[in-house]
């Protein structure tokens, strides 16, 4: 009952990412520059199919579900996806990352489900830049349905991928933004996949000079457990919100992972950069939380060390729309 999986470098999953569609309606620079090429035969899991995928990871330890995509909200059944992993014996919270196109109007629907903590992708403030970025010229509605969220209580974290150009004119306004709106905004180091090669050799920029320039500033790390995911969070008096680095050009990243991944085609991803997904859809489609908690038990020990990202390492990553980020 109190079984938590282990790989064989010590760390701990009770952390699930289910991706529920790898379909999305943006199209950002970074994540899919060639467009969407659906690339599977196969239909996405079923509710009752991401239960049992829930089921077989709440046997094993898991205590979170993120639902990602894609973009998962491009689902109908979202709220009962949420409501299921919600009230799967074992899970404690229930998270959704999306790009926040359909928010005002999805949120309260998805708090009635059980939805504990939302994350939204914001690369930029200003509209401009963001509808370049994204495709899809929509930012205030995106920050409505934030400001919505943080009206229903609903914990709100920001993802914003770093890019070279124009960074510090972004964190200013970022900055300005954090000042009275209590969200945690996470820089994210831009990946190499498959799909970016190109944008990735004149976009990607380390988060250490970033990093320094908010220590100078006054920004305090919080001290976290080792398996609090990757993240490293700053505090500082005179903001409401907080910042975040997720910095996966890093040395040692890869030690506080605490996460595996489902494919909404039913794969298993040991990493986000592991060379090809474990097909898990047999088990799952026998509906049987055992079988597949034994075969999920069976794979953990082929989890690699690290992502080795920085060695150009990409995997089987064609982009992380796929995969569910
Ligand atoms: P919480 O800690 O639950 O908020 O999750 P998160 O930060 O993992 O969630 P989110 O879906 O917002 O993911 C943000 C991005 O961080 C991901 O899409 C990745 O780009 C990056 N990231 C998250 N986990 C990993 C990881 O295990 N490895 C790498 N390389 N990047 C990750
Ligand atoms: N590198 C870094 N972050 C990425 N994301 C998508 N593709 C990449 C990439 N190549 C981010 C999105 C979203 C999160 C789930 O992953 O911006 O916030
Ligand atoms: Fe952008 Fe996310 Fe869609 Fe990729 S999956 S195009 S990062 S919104």
């Amino acid at each position: 009952q109190d079984e938590i999986l282990q790989d064989g470098h010590g760390r701990r999953f009770y952390y699930l990412r289910l991706s529920v569609t790898d379909v999305c309606n943006f199209r950002c620079d970074y994540c899919l520059p060639n467009g969407y090429q659906a690339r599977h035969q196969q239909p996405d899991l079923s509710v009752a199919e991401a239960r049992t995928v829930m089921r077989a990871f709440a046997l094993l330890g898991t205590r979170k579900v993120r639902l990602s995509g894609g973009e998962p909200s491009l689902r109908k059944d979202l709220p009962e996806l949420i409501h299921s992993a919600k009230t799967t014996p074992g899970i404690q919270r229930v998270a959704v990352t999306t790009n926040g196109y359909k928010l005002p109007s999805l949120i309260d629907s998805w708090q009635q489900s059980g939805l504990d903590q939302l994350n939204v992708s914001i690369d930029s403030l200003d509209s401009d830049e963001f509808a370049r970025i994204t495709g899809h010229d929509c930012l205030p509605r995106i920050l409505s349905g934030i400001d919505r969220a943080l009206e229903l209580d609903i914990h709100t974290k920001v993802n914003a991928v770093l890019l070279s150009d124009g960074t510090q004119a972004r964190l200013y306004q970022f900055l300005n933004w954090l000042k009275t709106t209590p969200v945690t905004l996470r820089f994210i180091e831009l990946m190499q996949t498959g799909d970016n090669r190109d944008y990735f050799a004149s976009n990607h920029v380390r988060g250490a000079d970033l990093e320094r320039q908010l220590i100078n500033a006054g920004w305090q790390l919080i001290p976290r457990a080792l398996d609090a995911g990757p993240a490293r969070e700053y505090v500082h008096p005179d903001y409401a919100g907080r910042i975040g680095l997720i910095t996966p050009y890093s040395k040692d990243f890869c030690t506080s992972c605490n996460r595996l991944r489902v494919s909404a085609q039913g794969k298993l991803h040991l990493c986000l950069f592991a060379d090809a997904g474990l097909d898990l859809r047999e088990a799952i489609q026998t509906g049987d939380a055992d079988v597949l908690a034994e075969k999920v038990r069976a794979l953990i020990g082929n989890k690699e060390v690290s992502h080795y990202l920085q060695q150009g390492n990409t995997g089987g990553t064609q982009n992380l729309s796929i995969i569910g980020g």
